[in-house]
């Protein structure tokens, strides 16, 4: 029987940049709060200096990920959805890039501000890019909090929109961005 896609597949780079860093991120999460939990010692400045290396490695991956995605146009979303729809989702991806700059971002800054170091696994160091500042410190520290919240709620709407268009539309959003799924007949 013939099978077809309602619209196109994401390309393998694309897939490979959407999970890898979206691995990252769960990881970032991880890090960063099993290490808030600890008491100030080696293990919370280790599990720290991860979070750090992690969240610098999705900074890259960022620029890579937008660098090649202003030459490659996502494929169209399926024709059912309506315009609210299709905004939501244009509003949700731009804003997952732009928190993929910001997170890390703030992070390094935070980090300047403060004099700390940023090293990448050890191998080099990041410059500071601010001298020290307690009040730039407290100020990006709050914005990179207040950022992170605000990208764990995108990444809810974002796994529900997904899931919903999975099981409830049953159209192929979602098997297009999966590595090894079948077409969905249609
Ligand atoms: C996409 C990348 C990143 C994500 C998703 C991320 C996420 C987070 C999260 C969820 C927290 C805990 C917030 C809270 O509940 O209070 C946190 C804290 C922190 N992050 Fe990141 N982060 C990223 C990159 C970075 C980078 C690159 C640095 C430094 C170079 C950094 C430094 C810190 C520091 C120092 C804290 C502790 C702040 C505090 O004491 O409240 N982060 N991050
Ligand atoms: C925090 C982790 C995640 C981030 C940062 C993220 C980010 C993104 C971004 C930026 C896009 C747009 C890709 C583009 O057009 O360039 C996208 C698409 C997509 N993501 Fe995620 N994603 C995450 C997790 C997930 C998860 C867990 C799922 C599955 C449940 C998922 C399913 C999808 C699907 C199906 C698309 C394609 C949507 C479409 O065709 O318009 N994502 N994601």
């Amino acid at each position: 029987m013939p099978t077809r896609l309602s619209s196109g597949r994401y390309s393998a780079v694309a897939q490979a940049f959407h999970w890898i860093i979206a691995a990252l991120i769960v990881t970032q999460f991880v890090l960063a709060n099993l290490a808030l939990d600890l008491p100030l010692g080696v293990h919370k400045l280790a599990l720290f200096a991860r979070h750090k290396s992690v969240g610098m490695t999705i900074l890259m991956l960022a620029v890579l990920r937008l660098a090649w995605r202003l030459k490659n146009p996502a494929p169209p979303l399926p024709p059912g959805m309506s315009p609210l729809e299709r905004l939501l989702a244009r509003a949700t991806h731009t804003a997952f890039y732009v928190l993929l700059f910001a997170m890390p971002v703030t992070g390094l800054l935070m980090s300047s501000a403060k004099n700390y170091s940023v090293s990448w696994f050890g191998l080099f160091t990041w410059p500071n890019l601010i001298g020290q500042n307690e009040a730039a410190f407290e100020a990006l520290r709050t914005t990179h909090d207040w950022l992170s919240y605000v990208l764990f709620a995108i990444a809810v709407l974002h796994i529900l929109a997904a899931l919903k268009h999975h099981f409830w539309n049953k159209d192929d959003v979602l098997l297009r961005m999966l590595p090894l799924a079948k077409r969905r007949k249609l």
